[in-house]
């Protein structure tokens, strides 16, 4: 199954003294989705925004919003989020002991259900869930922080997702150093859906950031071909 390639900008690396220009500009230059990275100080050294900020943005573009819980327990927030307005909620499969519930939860809610395994957590954790998810997340970095290197193990973890995943639908996502010198390899082993933070807000507003995911977008078609 070929689905589209989705380049989602993530706004941690966006200014956030003014994030709902931030988000429609990155629509405007071309991305597909917006990446909403939520982390809570606990089960990643950082802390971002929580479901009332991106409340504020929604009104700021109708774009798909894929939202990203760094966050444990996830379970007793499931329900705020896809009341701010997220499209898809994504958790980590490491975050809370019932994985199954949480997709569960998301499912009922109406929302994308996507789940996502830190570059140290086996594929194998999915076997029992593959039919309850439309996104997984290969994380390429350890979650926290914009920025950081693409782990190249990762690439044979995208390839083996792909084989897992087989003849379903589901979207299959990369994130963490994201760059036009990444990104052709992660499309060649599979993923179809790229964040990217700081590939995508560096330069100078909206152009910069149109030739910017433009860039990406290109280096994937042709990891593609
Ligand atoms: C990392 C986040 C990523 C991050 C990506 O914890 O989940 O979405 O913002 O940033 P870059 O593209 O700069 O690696
Ligand atoms: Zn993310």
């Amino acid at each position: 199954m070929t689905l589209p390639i989705r380049i989602a900008p993530s706004i941690l690396a966006a200014d956030f003294s003014r994030l709902g220009q931030e988000v429609r500009d990155v629509v405007e230059a071309g991305a597909d989705w917006v990446h909403l990275d939520v982390m809570d100080g606990h089960f990643v050294p950082n802390i971002s925004f929580g479901p009332d900020v991106i409340k504020s943005l929604r009104p700021y573009t109708k774009a798909f919003f894929d939202c990203h819980l760094m966050i444990s327990p996830a379970d007793p927030y499931l329900e705020a989020f896809a009341k701010a307005g997220c499209d898809g909620i994504t958790v980590h499969a490491e975050a809370g002991p019932h994985l199954h519930r949480s997709l569960q939860t998301i499912r009922t809610l109406g929302k994308k259900v996507g789940v996502t395994l830190n570059p140290a957590t086996p594929l194998s954790v999915l076997e029992n869930v593959l039919d309850d998810v439309d996104l997984i997340l290969i994380m390429s970095v350890n979650p926290g922080f914009g920025g950081q290197k693409f782990i190249p193990a990762m690439v044979e973890k995208i390839r083996a997702a792909k084989a897992l995943i087989g003849a379903r639908p589901i979207e299959l996502e990369v994130d963490g150093g994201i760059t036009a010198e990444t990104i052709g390899a992660a499309t060649a082993a599979g993923a179809n859906v790229f964040v990217a933070g700081s590939a995508v807000y560096k330069g100078d507003g909206i152009e910069s950031y149109r030739a910017n995911i433009a860039g990406l977008k290109g280096a994937a078609e042709q990891g593609r071909k």
